[in-house]
């Protein structure tokens, strides 16, 4: 008897170390020092993740989830991966939040705050974090049914640490629509509801909720307006003030794939009214939609799936986003190990109201700020004239693989090409810049290392149309060491594209094609390595 007890005590115990050692060597797996691993993107230690899921703001912490398969670098059964924040650039990875289940796959969705406990599921007066998400039952995809999608909801009473699936999951069931997910709740003050976005094949649906747990469709948006090249995903909506004003519009995020400008996966909007059942598109904006036309948020290839952070305190009032830094064109495909993809960094969303309608503008946030280093001084110079068919080489005293750059100048009169080149010892470079003849941004990774993964990672070089009038031309550009993210005009003009050298980028020169310019100043600001 006692030695019996001896000998399973001694089974725990070596059951404990052995758990334990299991999840030191997991955390061991990545080193974060491979070959393009982003230095302030964020981005799983080890495994594949998807779109960014669940961003809340609770108790001085950002959450992110995430589409995670923890056992490969390839899509698989989804989990939600979990990472916290205090400032949105330091992320500490946590233990998985959501794992499949009988119901399916866990895909998409969101994260609220149930400040009046409207779900009962609070305790000792706290308010439960609450996650809506997508089930996907994949036995029933592959028998071909198409009641597979449902929506289900969790909730957490430890800061997100731990979560609860409720008992009587689905929520919503399937309504025999085959694509019927990516659940973006919100509360709305006005109408004193939750309302849900969802995507469901080629329109949004809204539905409300009093308590999280019964829900009715309320309207669609969608079906003969904006970019319908491919399936309608991950939605979101909210409500922004235009400009300084106090009059607010309604914005409506749609993410779409296929069917971006430059190909594959992209993110498009809407401006209009939310009445508190159907999202009503402003009269000129329907203009702008018509003809199933889509207006971008964001022209790179590798911005994707993003949608905003719920419970921002009032007292910042920001609106920020984070998406995807991949594309389904090729994203099972990009040449990393042990981890595939990272998210974008986040980005603060205004609105303007421009000559051809309501616009977003889309800033990376302040916090970016804690990347630079204090140590080192950035590379600086202002009001010189760049010679037609010349090129400038800084001499930065650091090297530019990690790096904002500021950089502005006179719209040329004449046709000129004016490119910021990133480029290493073996021949391979990255072009990001302006060309004033088509009046376009472009970003040209053609040659920028390894890119015979897909055919269709490199085969074009992107374009993205200018969107300000203004006679300066702005950009405001982080590189990364597999990224560029281009902020044009404050933010009214965007493109994110990755890449993959070979090895890393080491220099940086500013070349013109045709007429002379007249650069306005030029910032290279040296950033640091935050994760690790
Ligand atoms: C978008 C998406 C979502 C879905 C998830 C699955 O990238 O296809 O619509 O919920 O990914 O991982």
């Amino acid at each position: 008897m006692y030695r019996q007890r001896i000998y399973s005590l001694l089974l725990l115990l070596l059951g404990i170390l052995f758990h334990h050692k299991s999840m030191a060597q997991q955390q061991q797996l990545s080193s974060y020092q491979e070959a393009h691993r982003p230095a302030f993107h964020f981005s799983p230690s080890t495994g594949w993740m998807n779109d960014p899921n669940g961003m809340v703001y609770y108790e001085g912490e950002y959450h992110l989830f995430y589409q995670h398969y923890p056992d490969d670098n390839v899509w698989g059964p989804m989990h939600w991966g979990h990472a916290v924040s205090t400032d949105l650039i330091h992320w500490q990875h946590l233990p998985i939040a959501l794992f499949p289940d009988s119901l399916g796959y866990i895909f998409s969705g969101s994260a609220v705050v149930d400040w009046n406990n409207t779900s009962g599921f609070g305790v000792n007066n706290q308010p439960p974090l609450i996650a809506i998400f997508t089930y996907h039952d994949m036995v029933g995809e592959k028998k071909g049914l198409e009641k597979i999608q449902s929506q289900g909801i969790a909730y957490s009473n430890d800061k997100g640490r731990t979560w609860t699936k409720y008992a009587n999951n689905p929520v919503i069931p399937s309504q025999g629509v085959r694509d019927f997910r990516d659940p973006k709740v919100s509360w709305d003050t006005e109408h004193r509801q939750w309302t849900m976005t969802l995507a469901v094949q080629d329109h949004v649906e809204f539905w409300v909720s009093n308590d999280l747990k019964n829900w009715k469709r309320t309207g669609d948006f969608g079906k003969d307006v904006g970019g319908h090249g491919g399936v309608w995903e991950c939605p979101d909506l909210f409500p922004l003030h235009v400009g300084n004003t106090q009059e607010t519009k309604w914005v409506l995020i749609v993410n779409i794939n296929p069917g971006s400008p430059n190909g594959g996966s992209g993110t498009q909007y809407f401006v209009g009214d939310f009445d508190g059942k159907t999202f009503v598109l402003d009269e000129k904006f329907k203009a702008n939609v018509a003809n199933k036309q889509g207006v971008w948020l964001d022209y790179g290839r590798d911005n994707y799936a993003g949608v905003t952070w719920s419970d921002i305190p009032k007292t910042d009032g920001r609106r920020i986003m984070i998406g995807w830094m991949s594309n389904w064109d090729y994203a099972n495909k990009v040449p990393t190990n042990p981890w595939r993809s990272a998210c974008t960094l986040p980005r603060t969303l205004s609105l303007t109201n421009t000559e051809e309608g309501y616009r977003l503008l889309t800033k990376p946030v302040k916090e970016t700020d804690l990347l630079h280093i204090a140590a080192v001084k950035p590379y600086r110079i202002a009001n010189q004239v760049l010679k037609s068919n010349a090129s400038l080489e800084p001499t930065l005293g650091f090297v530019p693989t990690l790096s904002e750059v500021e950089f502005s100048f006179e719209k040329p009169q004449k046709n000129s090409l004016i490119q910021l080149e990133l480029s290493n010892s073996k021949g391979e470079r990255y072009l990001i810049g302006y060309d004033s003849e088509k009046n376009q941004f472009v970003s040209d990774r053609t040659k920028a290392g390894t890119n015979a993964f897909s055919p269709k990672f490199a085969s074009t070089i992107h374009i993205a149309p200018r969107a300000s009038k203004q006679k300066t031309v702005t950009l405001k550009v982080f590189f990364d060491v597999a990224s560029a993210e281009l902020f044009a005009d404050n933010g009214a003009t965007v493109m994110t594209d990755i890449f993959f050298p070979t090895e890393n980028f080491t220099k940086l020169r500013l070349q013109v094609k045709g007429s002379a310019m007249k650069i306005k100043q030029l910032t290279v600001t040296p950033l640091q390595r935050v994760l690790k």
